[in-house]
């Protein structure tokens, strides 16, 4: 008997029927011209990111030294960029350390791989969140989508100059000809501090770019694609983040090269932490090749997190305890828990930093789930502290 189904006809209808279909459904979502908006601060959020009352914001605000919020109904409101305008203006004074948090001269620029070859353990969620919170203490991020699923890409709705189409995503700056300046492929979010570098399909073609480059004597000059990217644009922020594909690759690699700082996002369930073994024992093997070659990559930290966690679960804690004993200190202390917040936002392609939240219809599972990431996200900026040498 003949098969009947061409597998290139049923692969490439399909492509195209969905792709048609997913671009109609996001249009309808986000029409092209629709400019994604931050929605606006509550005093009392300013306050708290500022780590000053709200007394002292509006004694400030009186004397016409800061910028002028709305005020609604006797509610004042902020935006992120006013936020960040203050944040200026108190730091001149000088009364608080860091009240400016970006680096000085010394510091680093903090380029931070967020990676795990499981899908789903919340590489994606665990990057946005991370770049949203540190946005909004006043930090320059960088945000690079190396997914070619472009999860993270999809997260800040229609960027008004990306076309995925065009191959603007980091794998022409990375490619070995020609390669386009970094700086081309940057993009300025809605998020005021946040620039992103989009991924697309053609990230993908690093891998057989680098097979030939490798068959034709380059040797592991690959590992230092990413880093040299980087580097370019480097000086204008305080930490890059890069948000991985689910695949241990030459892309993968190149990224934990030009590292300084590891994350891993393991949700705490066997077939995840099973996996994550896996991922260390191929990835611990790729790295002694490397090094053997005489390319080894250092970093300041390597930390796992733990994702999604139901604390109510048995099997969760004990698995969570077992990771304990095994990680030690990297582990990090707080764990980000599963919430349908977290979720319903992400459906929204939104992080929770964005979601105002009377839009939940249980405000108190929003609130338990910010205050979850708000401590992850605290422990990791500590961590750039420690890197930069602050006390
Ligand atoms: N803390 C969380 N609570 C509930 N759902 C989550 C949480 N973090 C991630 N998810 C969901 O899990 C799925 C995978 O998350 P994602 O961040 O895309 O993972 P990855 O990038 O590793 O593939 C998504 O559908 C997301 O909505
Ligand atoms: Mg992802």
């Amino acid at each position: 008997m003949t098969r009947h189904l061409s597998s290139f006809e049923f692969m490439q209808s399909f492509s195209t029927k969905l792709e048609t279909a997913l671009q109609n459904l996001s249009i309808a979502q986000y029409p092209p011209d629709a400019r994604r908006e931050m929605r606006r601060l509550s005093s009392a959020e300013v306050a708290s990111l500022l780590d000053v009352s709200e007394a002292y914001i509006r004694q400030i605000v009186a004397k016409d030294k800061g910028p002028q919020p709305d005020t609604q109904n006797g509610r004042r409101t902020y935006s992120l960029e006013q936020l960040l305008e203050l944040r200026m203006a108190l730091s001149e004074k000088g009364r608080k350390k860091y009240m400016n948090p970006r680096r000085v001269e010394g510091e680093e620029c903090q380029i931070i791989a967020v990676t795990n070859f499981k899908g789903g353990s919340s590489k994606t969620s665990t990057t946005i969140h991370l770049a949203h919170y540190l946005a909004m203490k006043g930090y320059r991020v960088l945000a690079v989508d190396l997914d070619p699923q472009a999860s993270l890409t999809a997260l800040h709705g229609n960027l008004p100059d990306f076309d995925p189409r065009e191959g603007d995503t980091l794998y022409s700056a990375i490619r070995f000809e020609s390669p386009v300046p970094t700086s081309q492929l940057i993009h300025e979010t809605h998020i005021a501090g946040l620039d992103v570098i989009c991924a697309g399909l053609d990230l993908t073609e690093f891998e057989t770019a680098v097979a030939l480059e490798m068959r034709q004597g380059g040797g592991t000059s690959f590992l230092l694609r990413v880093s040299q990217a980087l580097e370019q644009v480097a000086n204008d922020y305080d930490v890059i983040l890069m948000d991985s594909a689910p695949s241990l690759n030459f892309l993968t690699l190149s990224s934990l090269t030009a590292a300084t700082g590891v994350i891993i996002p393991v949700p705490a369930h066997m077939l995840d932490v099973d996996s994550t073994g896996k991922f260390l024992e191929l990835a611990s093997s790729y790295m002694q090749i490397l090094s053997e070659m005489g390319s080894s990559a250092e970093w300041d930290f390597a930390k796992f997190l733990v994702t999604k966690f139901e604390p109510n679960d048995h099997p969760q804690a004990n698995m969570t305890a077992l990771m304990r004993q095994v990680f030690g200190e990297h582990l990090l202390l707080n764990m980000v828990n599963k919430s349908t917040a977290v979720a319903d936002a992400l459906t929204w392609k939104q992080s929770l930093y964005e979601v105002q939240r009377s839009r939940f219809s249980a405000p108190k599972t929003y609130d338990r789930a910010i205050e979850s990431i708000n401590a992850a996200n605290q422990e990791i900026e500590k961590l750039l502290w420690a890197a930069w040498g602050r006390e």
